[in-house]
């Protein structure tokens, strides 16, 4: 292998280790005295960028759920509407054109046959005024084949399960965001030096997120004897709960759902018992308190809980809490995904499944 796992036992947790520097290098050169350095999008991105009213994400796969936390992103800070969908999917719907449609493609590879698909459908029927790739692969068709371009410089990623590309596709996509957001509500709100600021810290946030490794090595111990599992979150934390699903079901093979905790009353309550963990993304943002009854729904049925809690945030003394750095809401779904990372690794060591290649899947998906 022409890259080296170094002391790593798998590739997945070098990855997971290298995401403080990937986030470094995904931000160098773009951010500067508290501000989007726009020119680092390209030349042309400033006059497309002045028509763009709307924003489309397709993709498949981890590079969907970037795109589904980004959603909150676009419509919460940018002020802009937002639709998120699957490539498989949109490349067969007859979606409408809107006037002022940026349509965001994003993939690790850049050569995922169903977001080509969809590029090319786009294309050939108009729907986009625009074009955008987020990709880790310079060379890939996707980065030939679109208007304009943000690399995510995650560097090779050769685990299967997507780890720092996602990371680095979530920064890349917040800087789009600042960089639409200027036209529309950031303009006034004055919130770009504080994600700005933000962004710089999550470096070393990341940094102590992975340092937990130990801690929930030991809490996957917990799982690696289950069938099934249930991931919670809210708001932009519930794309980083199906993150955190896809990558224990991915590797682990065990049977994961993700679902917003408010919907938990709607269906999944009835499958809680003591055999289902239910794994909870719990930032102090302004849905704790939802979430926390949506919790006590889980404990009241004997459901046992591991939650990823924000500084001092009071759980209940039976549940498994693992708490994180105090961080900014906007940059909270990027740190909250590195210990659903390191979770789903340790549950599949345990599992003793091949970690860097799960069975039936490939690194890139290069036919329909
Ligand atoms: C495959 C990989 C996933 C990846 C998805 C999309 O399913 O196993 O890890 O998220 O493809 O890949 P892309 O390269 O387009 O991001």
């Amino acid at each position: 292998d022409s890259v080296e796992r170094g002391e790593f036992r798998h590739y997945m947790l070098k990855e997971i280790h290298e995401q403080p520097r990937a986030i470094a290098d995904t931000l160098e050169g773009r951010i500067s005295a508290g501000r989007l350095l726009e020119a680092s999008l390209g030349h042309e991105a400033g006059a497309v960028l002045d028509q763009v009213r709307r924003i489309t994400i397709v993709a498949c796969g981890t590079s969907y759920h970037a795109g589904m936390v980004a959603r909150y992103w676009f419509e919460g800070i940018a002020g802009v509407p937002c639709s998120v969908e699957v490539a498989s999917e949109f490349r067969y719907r007859e979606p409408i054109p809107e006037d002022g449609n940026l349509l965001v493609l994003m993939s690790q590879s850049g050569e995922t046959a169903d977001t080509l698909a969809a590029l090319r459908e786009a294309r050939r029927t108009g729907f986009a005024d625009y074009t955008l790739a987020i990709c880790n692969v310079p060379e890939s068709s996707l980065v030939r084949e679109t208007d304009l371009v943000l690399m995510t410089r995650a560097g090779p990623e050769i685990g299967v399960a997507s780890t720092k590309a996602f990371t680095t596709q979530l920064v890349s996509l917040l800087l789009l965001v600042i960089a639409v957001g200027r036209r529309h509500r950031l303009a006034h709100s004055g919130q770009e030096e504080s994600i700005v600021a933000a962004l710089k810290q999550l470096p070393g946030q990341v940094e102590r997120a992975v340092e937990l490794n130990s801690q929930i090595e030991v809490m996957a111990g917990h799982f690696a004897e289950k069938r099934h599992a249930l991931f919670l979150g809210r708001g932009p934390h519930f794309p980083v709960a199906m993150e955190g699903a896809l990558k224990l079901k991915e590797i682990s093979y065990i049977h994961a759902e993700a679902y917003p905790a408010g919907e938990l009353k709607h269906g999944p309550l009835a499958l809680v018992d003591s055999e289902m963990p239910v794994i909870t993304v719990a930032p102090n943002d302004s849905l704790l308190e939802k979430l926390k009854s949506n919790l006590q729904e889980v404990r009241a049925r004997g459901g046992e809980l591991f939650v990823f809690a924000g500084k001092g945030i009071h759980m209940d003394n039976g549940d498994h809490v693992l708490e994180l750095d105090a961080v900014d809401a906007v940059t909270s779904p990027i740190l909250y995904t590195v210990p659903l990372q390191l979770l789903a690794y340790h549950v599949a060591v345990l599992k003793g499944t091949d970690v860097d290649q799960p069975r039936n899947l490939a690194k890139s998906v290069t036919v329909e």
